[in-house]
C-alpha cells in the first residue's frame, strides 16, 4: 500500500486547548508527531487524551490553538474532509454487513465499484482473508478490532487515531494485538495516534511517548528516555516503579553531584538531574528497582567500593518466577522496592533480614524536590 506523501505529513498542534465552562480539559499544548511514527498519548483517564485526539480528527472544536497536518491547517475542517480516520474501542462494525463488505464501506460511499482488490489485500494485511463473508458477532474481539482498523486504512489516511482500541481485549489477546498493530503501522508507514491508560501497551508500540498529566504532557520521549531519564516525579511513578529518596545537595565532585541523606552520601551524575543543586537544596533521588542489588548485611564489606548503598531491612518478598521483588525498610526511604533476577538466591534474604542494597551512581537520576514524591503512583490502577 503507497501513502501520499507531500512532503512534510507531520501532525502539527500549537497552542491547541478545550475548556469546558470552567474546566480546563487540555492546557495550551504544542505537540509535534513526526510522519510515520508510531506515537503514544500516555495518561490517567481523565487527563485529557480522548478531548486532544478529538482535535486532530475534527469531532471536538479546540478552545484555542490550531491544528496542521502537513502544510495544511484544518483546525476549522469538518471530519470527512481530514486526511484522518479514528478507531475506537467499541469496533463499531454494521452487524448486517459480512466482513468484506464492512471493509468497503469507505470505498462505496465514495462511489468506486471496483473494490475487490482492495479489500482483499487490506484482509491480508490485518490477516483476515478467510474471515471476508463471516458476519462481525462470528468473529474474536481481536478479529473485530482488526476489521476496524482494516476500515479505517482502506481510505488511505495520513493518520490513524486508536482511542484505546484494545482495552476491551482480556489481556492475553491485548499483547498479541498491541505486536500487530505495530506490524501494521511498520508495513503501511503511516502515522499512528494511539491513546492509552497502559503504559506498557504505550511502551511496547511507540515509537514516542507523550505522558499527559491533567491536560498537560508532563514529558515526551523514547521508551526507554522516559524510563530511564524521567524528569517529573509523576513520570517516574507512572512509567514503572521508581525509588525516590528525599536527600540534600552536599557538594559537586567533576561532573557528579554529592548528596546526603540519612546520614550516608549517594552520588548523582549532574547530567541525569534535573532539579536545582545549590549545596544545601533539596534533591529527589531516583533509582529503578532492577538496578539495585541486595546483599545480606554480613556481606557489607565485599560491597565494592564506588557503589551508592544504603541500608534497611526487609519487609517483604514475593517470589513472581522470573524475579523476586523485595520490599525494603530503609531509614531513607519507607517502602524501598528492589527487583532481583532468580539466578543464585542467597537464602537468607527473607523478610527481616538486615541488608545492604547497593547500585552504580550511574544508574540514579535526580528530581526538583519541590514536587509530591507521591505524584503518579497508583494512577494506572486508578485508570484501568
Ligand atoms: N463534553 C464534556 N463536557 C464536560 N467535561 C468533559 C467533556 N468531555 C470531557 N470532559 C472532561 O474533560 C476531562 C478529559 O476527558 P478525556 O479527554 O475524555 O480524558 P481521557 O481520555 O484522558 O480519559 C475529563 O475530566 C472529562 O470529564
Ligand atoms: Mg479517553
Amino acid at each position: 500500500m503507497t501513502t501520499s506523501n507531500d512532503g512534510g505529513g507531520d501532525v502539527r498542534l500549537t497552542g491547541i486547548s478545550k475548556t469546558y465552562g470552567s474546566f480546563t480539559a487540555v492546557h495550551p499544548l504544542d505537540l509535534t508527531v513526526p510522519q510515520g511514527s508510531f506515537f503514544a498519548l500516555l495518561g490517567a483517564s481523565g487527563c485529557g487524551k480522548t478531548t486532544t485526539l478529538r482535535m486532530i480528527a475534527g469531532l471536538e472544536e479546540p478552545s484555542g490553538g490550531s491544528v496542521h497536518l502537513g502544510d495544511q491547517e484544518v483546525t476549522h475542517l469538518p471530519p470527512y474532509k481530514r486526511p484522518v480516520n479514528t478507531v475506537f474501542q467499541s469496533y463499531a462494525l454494521f452487524p448486517h454487513l459480512d466482513i468484506f463488505e464492512n471493509v468497503a464501506f469507505g470505498l462505496r460511499r465514495r462511489g468506486i465499484k471496483s473494490v475487490k482488490k482492495q479489500v482483499e489485500s487490506m484482509l491480508e494485511l490485518v490477516q483476515l482473508g478467510e474471515q471476508a463473508r463471516k458476519k462481525p458477532h462470528q468473529l474474536s474481539g481481536g478479529q473485530q478490532q482488526r476489521v476496524a482498523v482494516a476500515r479505517a486504512l482502506i481510505n488511505h489516511p495520513k493518520v490513524l487515531l486508536l482511542d484505546e482500541p484494545l482495552g476491551a481485549l482480556d489481556l492475553k489477546l491485548r499483547r498479541q494485538m498491541q505486536l500487530e498493530l505495530k506490524r501494521i503501522q511498520t508495513e503501511v508507514g503511516i502515522t499512528f495516534v494511539h491513546v492509552t491508560h497502559d503504559q506498557e501497551e504505550a511502551m511496547t508500540m511507540a515509537d514516542t511517548v507523550a505522558v499527559m498529566n491533567a491536560g498537560r504532557v508532563e514529558q515526551l520521549g523514547s521508551p526507554s528516555d522516559l524510563y530511564e531519564n524521567p524528569t517529573t516525579t509523576f513520570v517516574a511513578n507512572f512509567l514503572g516503579t521508581s525509588n525516590l529518596i528525599e536527600a540534600e545537595v552536599d557538594t559537586r565532585s567533576g561532573e557528579d553531584i554529592v548528596l546526603r541523606a540519612g546520614g550516608g552520601k549517594l552520588v548523582l551524575p549532574g547530567s541525569r538531574c534535573s532539579a536545582p543543586t545549590t549545596a544545601g537544596g533539596k534533591v529527589l533521588v531516583g533509582v529503578r528497582p532492577e538496578k539495585i542489588s541486595l546483599a545480606h548485611a554480613d556481606e557489607a564489606g565485599a560491597v565494592p567500593e564506588g557503589r551508592n548503598r544504603i541500608t534497611g531491612r526487609i519487609a517483604d518478598s514475593s517470589f513472581i518466577g522470573v524475579s523476586t521483588q523485595y520490599v525494603i525498610d530503609s531509614p531513607v526511604c519507607p517502602e524501598f522496592e528492589v527487583y532481583a533476577q532468580n539466578i543464585d538466591r542467597d537464602a537468607r534474604l527473607v523478610p527481616g533480614a538486615e541488608v545492604v542494597l547497593h547500585w552504580n551512581p550511574a544508574h540514579t537520576f535526580g528530581l526538583d524536590a519541590a514536587q509530591a514524591i507521591d505524584a503518579g503512583t497508583g494512577a494506572d490502577e486508578a485508570a484501568a
